[in-house]
């Protein structure tokens, strides 16, 4: 039996630093819990000689990818550093030399899905991927290990920290969009280029993976619906908060009679759901299964030190594996790979939901009664409605906002191709889903 477990670390930033940092505090106890000892021996990472504040002094760190792939003593590779194409070369080459891989990279994931999953199921290693979605909550485990006798109806998750952050400043700071992203960068959750978390990328790249994991499936990312938050105002938040309801970044998939629904977007949930008061950075998955009923998993989504201890639980789950010469017990995408096969993702248009529709609209004489028509024409009933503002000149809008009740996306889309190209329309209306639980 091996004396301790090897570890070589692609990448010594934010999770990487965070991995060195948990092992040294608390490598004693996962000694205790694991029977051997894990050791990193190795690291590679661009800038190898870069001061990053730790004693590094026992790991051997290089920029060569070699040191660690064709190092026979390495048993687990963890790649940290990020991005597609050299994640992707690294995982591979490491799995296809028989190696045990963690990951917290859902970019890769998400977008290279079969080829990394091939590759794992082939190579028979060892793959372990937690930190990928939701940081330190252990959804994928739950998924792959306690809701495996489960038919998995409906995942909702608050799976993006920096979009809910700056949705939580908006309500409870009353901060409008830009001032709340400034607040998440000044607080280091935002990138300098935020695009991935407020348009709802990041949030796409996890929920595919969830939906691969939970449907038996491989999903294609580009049939994923996916709207960020830059669209959401102070005034839809205020409004949405008169209803009985809060502004989320949603990523939902639905197992439908009609097919599998997938989709990011922002969207009004009532306060009384447990997820409406998700604040700040935090996270929160919640999974409906046909006999489990609903639950839900909370923590923090991201974070040097969350992520680490999701890697962590990887890296000692996959160790005692190796220790017992176990292989591989839970299949890496939950299902056996002969019964995954491509999943189609309904087309948003084919969606059932209800609907918040904001119009900005001249106060005329028949402007309401226009709108209610043309929703009546295409079979979208109204459940509440309400004006909000006062015209000072003919020229200020006014907003009228009207809460539908279900409808299919496609008759919704109809009948707003016709409002916004009335005259009174001022503004292209803007459109929230509703979430109906
Ligand atoms: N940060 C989080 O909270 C978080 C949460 C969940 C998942 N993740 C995922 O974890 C992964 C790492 O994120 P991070 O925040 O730790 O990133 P990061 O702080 O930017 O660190 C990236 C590290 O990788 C190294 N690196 C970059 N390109 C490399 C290459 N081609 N070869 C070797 N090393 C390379 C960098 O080297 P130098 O330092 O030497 O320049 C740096 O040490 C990403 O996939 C990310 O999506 C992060």
């Amino acid at each position: 039996m091996k004396e301790s477990i090897k570890l070589g670390i692609f990448g010594l930033g934010t999770v990487g630093k965070g991995v060195v940092e948990q092992l040294r505090k608390n490598g004693a106890l996962i000694s205790q819990r694991l029977g051997k000892e894990l050791q990193i021996t190795k690291a590679v990472t661009a800038n190898p000689t870069k001061d990053r504040g730790i004693d590094l002094s026992d790991i051997q760190i290089s920029s060569d990818p070699k040191d660690i792939l064709d190092d026979p003593e390495i048993d687990i590779v963890l790649e940290l550093i990020g991005g597609v194409t050299d994640a992707k070369s690294i995982v591979l080459e490491a799995l296809q030399k028989g190696k045990s891989v963690v990951t917290a990279n859902k970019a890769l994931l998400a977008e290279c899905t079969e080829e990394i999953f091939n590759m794992a199921y082939q190579s028979k290693g060892l793959f372990g991927f937690e930190a990928s979605v939701a940081g330190c909550i252990p959804v994928i485990r739950e998924i792959k290990s306690s809701y495996s006798g489960e038919k998995i109806e409906e995942i909702s998750g608050i799976i993006n920290g920096t979009a809910n952050y700056i949705l939580t400043s908006m309500i409870e700071d009353k901060a409008d969009f830009q001032v709340a992203l400034k607040a998440a960068q000044d607080k280091g959750y935002a990138e300098a280029d935020p695009a991935f978390d407020i348009e709802g990328t990041d949030t796409a790249h996890k929920l595919i993976i969830l939906m691969d994991l939970a449907f038996n499936g491989l999903f294609d990312l580009k049939e994923l619906y996916v709207e960020g938050i830059t669209k959401i105002t102070p005034l839809d938040i205020e409004i949405a908060e008169q209803f009985g309801y809060t502004i989320k970044l949603l990523g939902k998939a639905v197992n439908t009679d009609k097919g599998f629904e997938g989709r990011v977007h922002p969207t009004l949930v009532k306060t009384s759901n447990m997820l409406a008061s998700v604040r700040g950075a935090f996270n929160a998955v919640a999974i409906k299964g046909n006999f489990m009923g609903p639950t839900l998993s909370y923590g923090a989504g991201a974070g040097a030190y969350p992520t680490a201890s999701a890697v962590m639980g990887d890296v000692i789950e996959i160790s005692r594996n190796l220790l017992q010469e176990a292989g591989q017990l839970v299949p890496p995408l939950a299902s056996m790979r002969d019964q995954l096969s491509k999943k189609k993702i309904l087309p948003m248009s084919e969606v059932t939901t209800e609907y918040y529709l904001r119009f900005s609209v001249l106060d005329e004489v028949g402007v309401m009664s226009k709108i209610t028509t043309l929703l009546g024409e295409n079979d979208i009933g109204i459940r509440s409605m309400l004006q909000k503002g006062e015209a000072h000149s003919p020229k200020d809008p006014i907003h009228v906002v009207i809460f539908t009740h279900k409808a299919i996306e496609k008759n919704i889309l109809k009948a707003l191709a016709k409002i916004d190209s009335l005259q009174f329309v001022a503004e292209p209306t803007n459109l929230i889903r509703i979430d109906t639980e």
